[in-house]
């Protein structure tokens, strides 16, 4: 009899009834592996992921948003090992090690104007809990104790933390564990292509002015936003939204974030979202691409003007978490950094995200495409029963066509990306920065035969 260490690493079928026993799955309806396989990726190399069968895909979402540089990189899990050898790990509480001053000083280099303050932390949701915390207490020291609300954006995504969620505005993803943490307030997204009745789309960024008025000025800490939003299917900023954004923040004395968790580290082709729509937030939480996930590593990055009341006396942020700035991750992050600045990725993903784009543009002759928006390497396209009226599909229609076809039949096909209804139907594609012409060739050759499917099985209107 193997052992079950020996028997994970050499029966795949005995990995299947293993996850199907004991792993629990993250925002995943497990029932549905009752009968059907649990994909189980094992290797990763470059833009493509291998399964258990030995099975080659296309990693379009860069698993999750992360991947930026790309899967089975040598030099960068190297990096994690040396330094594991050298000083495993270390606390950042009251201490610090060369790995982790190194990165806070790199990344406030590449960071937008004054924002010169790291505080990092495991990841997205941790960074995002520890913006809105930071927020809070900055009104707090500097004389505002009643300035604790949250203004963010209707169907955004900020994490799962009972803070951030109080941020995400997804009421599927709110509601099973209510009461969250009191304060988070919604407006109107930028989804442009469903304006809401009676509106201009100047009145989109007003509405973040109008919603600081009704719940008083006095009680707001924070507003924050993400540079393209993603939940909805990759929401871009109207001309002049963020500088109106930056404007309403100083008027009523409220902190701006813009949550960069995915649109940082060369997604949308700059280091930050921010210098992207060229506009100067407070503070940016970000995650995920800042170690190309090789290590789990989020920050939050402060401008020095909310840092400066933290520094005083006997002030300090009350706040932290174990691993928030543990060595390795630092050490990771700094070889991923390196390894973007020595190969020209930020250069690679503007020359190339005009054929990227201009591919998913192409798609728009099969009826069931409704639109297709994003920037950089972060593009949707929305799905549609009428294109004519931006009539959409019924629940029921949906769950019929995101979950019974696409994504099981992208996959099929050797393409991960994601079919997602958490706003209106879209199939999003974020792939490894390090991606060109060959692999764009590679997502129309499914998405174009599978959308054309989907078309009839819809019985999309044709125009
Ligand atoms: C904009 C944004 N904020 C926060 C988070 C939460 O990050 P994490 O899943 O690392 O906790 C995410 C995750 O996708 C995100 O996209």
């Amino acid at each position: 009899m193997p052992s079950i260490d020996e028997a994970v690493r050499t029966e795949p079928s005995t990995l299947q009834e293993t996850a199907r026993r004991h792993l629990w799955m993250h925002f995943t309806r497990m029932s549905a592996y009752d009968d059907a396989e649990i994909p189980v990726i094992v290797r990763g190399a470059g833009c493509y992921v291998y399964d258990e069968h030995g099975n080659r895909y296309l990693d379009g979402l860069s698993s999750l948003f992360c991947v930026n540089i790309g899967h089975g990189r040598a030099d960068i899990a190297q990096a994690g090992a040396d330094q594991a050898k050298e000083l495993g790990f270390f606390t950042n509480w009251s201490y610090a090690h060369p790995p982790v001053i190194e990165l806070a000083a790199k990344v406030a280099s590449l960071a937008p104007g004054d924002l010169n303050r790291v505080f990092f932390t495991s990841g997205g949701s941790e960074a995002v809990e520890s913006a809105i915390k930071l927020a809070r207490q900055y009104h707090k020291l500097t004389g505002n104790p009643n300035k604790t609300k949250l203004i963010a954006r209707e169907v955004a995504y900020h994490g799962t933390s009972l803070g951030a969620l109080s941020a995400t505005g997804i009421t599927s993803l709110r509601q099973p564990f209510e009461p969250l943490t009191p304060g988070g307030c919604h407006v109107v997204n930028t989804n442009t292509y469903r304006m809401p009745s009676g509106f201009v789309v100047a009145d989109l960024v007003e509405a973040i002015a109008a919603r600081i008025e009704f719940e008083g000025p006095d009680t707001v800490a924070a507003v924050i936003l993400e540079p393209v939003q993603n939940a909805g299917g990759c929401f871009v900023p109207p001309e002049g939204y963020f500088q109106r954004v930056r404007e309403i923040c100083d008027e009523y004395n409220v902190v701006m974030i813009s949550d960069e968790v995915i649109c940082s580290w060369g997604r949308l082709g700059e280091w930050f979202g921010a210098q992207r729509y060229d506009y100067q937030p407070d503070i940016i939480t970000t995650a995920k691409g800042l170690t190309s996930a090789y290590a789990p590593m989020g920050a939050v990055i402060a401008s020095d003007r909310i840092a400066e009341p933290f520094m005083d006396g006997a002030n300090s942020f009350t706040h932290g978490f174990t691993f928030g700035g543990h060595p390795v991750c630092a050490a990771v992050a700094l070889a991923n950094i390196a390894a973007f600045e020595r190969e020209g990725i930020l250069e690679h993903v503007r020359e190339n995200e005009g054929p990227f784009r201009a591919m998913l543009e192409s798609l728009r002759d099969i009826a069931i495409v409704g639109d297709v928006r994003g920037a950089g390497y972060f593009q949707a396209i929305e799905l549609v029963k009428d294109r004519t009226t931006h009539e959409s599909f019924s629940d029921a229609e949906s769950e019929m066509l995101l979950r019974g076809f696409l994504s099981v039949e992208l996959y099929r096909r050797g393409l991960i990306c994601r079919a997602d209804d958490r706003g209106d139907p879209v199939i999003q594609l974020s792939p490894p920065l390090i991606s060109g012409p060959q692999q764009f060739e590679e997502i129309e050759a499914v998405l174009r035969p599978v959308l054309d499917e989907a078309t009839e099985r819809m019985h999309v209107h044709r125009d």
